[in-house]
């Protein structure tokens, strides 16, 4: 019997995948580029166990029996082909490739709240399967799979998950563009909007595009190459408004995309929108930019910004969108308090009370990583949910 459990981050995009040339195997139409964020703050933790003993495979999501999906089956089936390619001729081969899989996994932040839930849960669940079946390389391509944003969360910093141009898939992986300790001083406050809406989804969103957005093919061929190359010298020169403008103008673009869409894709709403305002007002005032908005598929907003300009953008937030309950309206790293000065009044402010849920201040971080103690597994002895 083997045990493993891991521990993977969220990954948020700055330049944006949307759009698939093969639904099945997950490519995208275009590159793109994320931030992995601090699995201090938000993480998915994966405990895989595998024995000669188990009768067939089983998931658990926070204890609870849940079915496999294709998906989750695809990710599987992947590792242990990988897993039959490394055993082949190898003496002491006990074929744990056919070993059954019993898998349990949870997030520690509400899945309900939109964040990028997906794509920590498979990088986690794929290191950890990788780790269990003593499958080496690439894991990237194998989350992938699971989920096209996941392949980012399987390095820490910055990413780039690269299209490729092969039919099978083999070159469309992620790698590193630097490690989060190339750009310490980046923080990132997610704020949690308020939204009851149902949603379409992002896979379903993003099929509809394709077939339907004549933008989308615009923004695939002519924008985001470009966009590409200018953030990545960004990045690498450390020049945050760059970085800050680049972030914003493709969001903007992927959310023009979702609006061009026939019947359209609406993720963001009017807090969403009054976000966008409040930034756009804040880095008037200090007439240079300090704030960068993202936006997934969903309202919530994604905020970059440097360590330095934490406490007072901060405390200008909680000015315009004031809390329902002081109580753990800012979780994550602590804020050091600030009293704002009388000359910043921001033109969005104040809004009406609670429409932000609460806001997490994190940073960058590493990719995932296993967790070597026995009391972290999430599976007991017998392989059930403890
Ligand atoms: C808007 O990775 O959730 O977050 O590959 O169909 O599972 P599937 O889609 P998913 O799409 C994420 C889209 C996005 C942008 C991004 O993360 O790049």
């Amino acid at each position: 019997m083997i045990v493993v459990t891991c521990l993977a981050p969220v990954n948020i995009a700055v330049i944006k995948y949307w759009g698939k040339r093969d639904e099945q195997l997950i490519l995208p139409i275009n590159d793109s580029i994320s931030a992995t964020l601090s699995t201090d703050q938000m993480n998915a933790k994966t405990t895989v166990m595998i024995s000669p003993n188990f009768e067939k495979d089983l998931l658990f999501f926070f204890r609870e029996e849940s079915c496999m999906s294709p998906r989750v089956q695809v990710c599987l089936k992947e590792i242990r082909k990988r897993a039959s390619e490394n055993l082949k001729g190898k003496k002491n081969n006990q074929g744990i490739d056919l070993w059954k899989a019993h898998i349990c996994s949870e997030n520690n932040f509400p899945t309900a709240a939109g964040l990028a839930s997906s794509s920590a849960g498979y990088a986690c669940l794929v290191t950890a399967l990788a780790k269990a079946y003593n499958v080496e390389g690439d894991c990237s391509s194998i989350a992938r799979l699971g989920s096209g944003s996941a392949c980012r969360s399987v390095f820490g910093g910055f990413v780039r998950w690269h299209k490729g141009n092969q039919g099978d898939g083999s070159d469309s992986i992620a790698t590193q563009i630097v490690p989060a300790s190339h750009w310490p001083s980046i923080r990132i406050l997610i704020l949690v909007v308020n939204d009851a809406r149902k949603k379409v989804g992002s896979t379903s969103g993003m099929q509809r595009s394709v077939e339907t957005s004549q933008l989308l093919q615009h923004r695939a061929s002519h924008v985001v190459p470009q966009r590409t190359e200018q953030i990545l010298k960004a990045i690498k020169n450390h020049d945050f408004e760059t970085f800050a403008e680049i972030t914003m103008k493709d969001s903007n673009q992927l959310h023009s995309v979702c609006l061009d869409t026939y019947p359209p894709a609406v993720y963001m709403n009017d807090v969403s929108h009054t976000i966008v305002e409040f930034v756009h007002s804040y880095n008037k005032i200090k007439g240079t930019t300090k704030l960068a908005y993202t936006f997934d598929a969903g309202p919530n907003a994604c905020l970059f910004l440097q360590e330095e300009d934490v406490a007072e953008v901060v405390a200008t937030i909680k000015q315009v969108f004031p809390p329902t309950n002081e109580n753990n309206y800012i979780r994550g790293i602590k804020v050091p308090e600030k009293i704002l000065d009388k000359d910043l009044v921001l033109p969005s402010g104040p809004q009406e009370v609670g429409r932000l849920r609460y806001i997490i201040h994190t940073k960058i971080g590493e990719g995932p990583s296993e967790i070597n103690d026995p009391e972290a597994h999430l599976l007991d002895q017998t392989g059930l949910p403890k």
